[in-house]
């Protein structure tokens, strides 16, 4: 079966990309921009704010409202000037790189939001790699500029020592603060200027000036700072990077945009250039080989599970790509992992906090589904009769472990049932001895905070208090090959040895030493540091 001209259509117009900064560098702002103006909401303000009490669409756990960090990650669909544009948002606090990982992996690209008095800051920095890691195009979005920002070239030369990346700005901007003018347009050669916007809530209104009418612009943008944007035109012809799409697409040149979220000016003119430089929804790799979204038959893989988003349902969410063909209501599909045939449960798109019942989805797309606890990270869902397996989502090694015990020897079923599915969320991970069963349980987590996470969501939606014992060991290897086997496995005294939900065998160590001294023990002993 082909796909028909319009279904081709329908995914070419598609356009799926993760927003990721630094917190506070505004990417809750520049998102709530995007709807603005892709018509999704009609007053700036309701997405997150003070001003309205209202919480931004992430803003899903408790946790996150008493700490104030996004723990979670949203998805976004919105329709603006012919294109669809999918956004998934990404945890900005540095506990949570390897949800940010798992979502960039459904992502085809990722927009990178800079504050311009700060230039690159620490999370930025680990966000990138991430984005490194999958080698999509990156597009940097230079924020605040209606506040002191730092000098421009500065900032291009911080991007480019800092990420190791290299930047063309495709606009620029004229002054920053109360000396904010309007950015200029290198390609079309024109200044679009500035223009209060009733504190961001309407679009900006603009006027558009060719560079070349210059009394026109000295009397709307004053002389000093004209003659200044020549110079730096100048400067920036003779020394910048040249434009190249195959550099952007390659993950190696980051086209640079100016502007202020929340003065809502440079939006459109970044929409309008990120929609044609970015791309059409691309390929991803599965057993059988490259699969090509406009291939008809529907598959996606599993990226994200998340748990009670909404306390009125409690409920269980996993989000998958679509990777090809197009999905419609009712239909069955194969759960590869779990080696059946289903009918996808109330898939679901969130917007703000309504979820809106999809009938009709495309290759790019991003769906929730209600998952009755059958889905793991990575699993791939295909048509009942065309078997293939997305390469899987690696898991990282945590740095972190702690004993978990409980408080309540009661409520073991709970706990069980609580810290089980928790783990199946991905954002921390058990082990138990190898000969027990679920008596004593070892967590391990990437990012420390997780373990208040892990505490507070066990007493709250599973009524389980527990206590967490810090535990000693920073490393942990997964054994890929072994001659001896496991109980004969001989290490340094301070070696554990454990497993997890699926059985593989573990090994934490305290220190690097360990780690070598026990592979020179063990003949032929291979460990990893991902495990699948
Ligand atoms: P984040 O999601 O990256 O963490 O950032 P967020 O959008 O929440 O923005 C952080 C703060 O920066 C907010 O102020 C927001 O209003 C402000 N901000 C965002 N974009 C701009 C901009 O272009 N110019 C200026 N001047 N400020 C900007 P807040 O006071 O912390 O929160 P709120 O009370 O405004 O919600």
């Amino acid at each position: 079966m082909e796909m028909t001209n319009e279904e081709i259509h329908e995914i070419n117009r598609r356009r799926t990309f993760a927003i990721i900064s630094h917190p506070d560098a505004g990417k809750t702002t520049l998102t709530e921009k995007f709807l603005l103006y892709g018509g999704v909401i009609n007053q700036a303000g309701s997405v997150k704010g003070k001003a309205t009490s209202k919480h931004a669409v992430s803003d899903w756990m408790e946790i996150e409202k008493e700490r104030g960090i996004s723990v979670t990650s949203s998805v976004l669909q919105f329709n603006y000037r012919g294109f669809c544009i999918n956004i998934l948002d990404t945890p900005g606090h540095q506990d949570f790189s390897e949800d940010t990982y798992r979502t960039l992996m459904a992502a085809d690209s990722a927009v990178m939001v800079i504050d311009a008095s700060k230039g690159v800051e620490a999370q930025t920095r680990k966000l990138f790699k991430v984005c490194v890691m999958r080698r999509i195009p990156i597009f940097t979005f230079i924020n605040k500029l209606d506040r002191d920002a730092l000098d421009t070239f500065t900032l291009l030369d911080d991007i480019e020592k800092e990420l190791g990346i290299a930047t063309c700005p495709i606009n620029w901007p004229l002054g920053s603060g109360k000396n904010f003018k309007g950015i200029f347009d290198r390609k079309r050669n024109e200044v679009i200027t500035y223009s209060e916007t009733m504190k961001g809530t309407k679009e900006a209104k603009t006027e558009i000036i060719p560079l070349s009418e210059k009394d026109k612009l000295t009397d709307k943008i004053a002389r000093d700072i004209y003659e200044n944007l020549l110079n730096e035109i100048e400067l920036l012809d003779g020394a910048g990077v040249d434009f190249d799409l195959e550099d952007v697409k390659a993950g190696i040149l980051s086209p640079v945009f100016f502007g202020s979220a929340l003065q809502n000016f440079g939006i459109g003119e970044f929409l309008k250039y990120f929609l044609e430089m970015s791309t059409t929804p691309l390929p991803r790799q599965a057993d059988c080989g490259l699969i090509n979204p406009e291939q008809a038959d529907f598959s996606a893989f599993v990226f994200k599970i998340q748990a009670n988003m909404n306390k009125a349902h409690r409920d269980r969410i996993a989000f998958m790509r679509i990777c090809s063909g197009k999905y419609e209501a009712g239909m069955e599909v194969r759960h590869i992992q779990g080696g059946r045939n289903i009918r996808l449960m109330q898939p679901q798109q969130m917007m703000a906090s309504e979820r809106k019942t999809l009938t009709q989805c495309y290759a790019g797309d991003i769906i929730g589904v209600f998952d009755p606890g059958i889905f793991a990270i990575g699993d791939t869902l295909s048509v009942p009769d065309k078997e293939l397996r997305y390469e899987g989502i690696p898991t990282f090694a945590p740095e972190h472990f702690a004993r978990v015990r409980q408080i309540d020897t009661m409520k073991r079923k709970q706990f069980v049932k609580g810290i089980s599915q928790i783990a199946q969320e991905g954002s921390i991970q058990i082990f138990q001895e190898p000969s027990g069963g679920m008596e004593e349980i070892i967590v391990g987590v990437v990012g420390i905070l997780q373990f208040d996470v892990l505490k507070h969501r066990l007493e709250k939606e599973y009524n389980v208090e527990i206590k967490l014992e810090n535990l000693p060991y920073e490393h942990i290897r997964w054994v890929v090959k072994s001659e001896t086997a496991a109980d004969r496995l001989t290490g340094t005294s301070d070696m554990k040895k454990v497993v997890d939900l699926k059985g593989n065998l573990l090994l934490l160590f305290i220190n690097a030493w360990s780690i070598r001294m026990t592979l020179e023990r063990n003949e032929g002993l291979e460990l990893s540091e991902f495990g699948t």
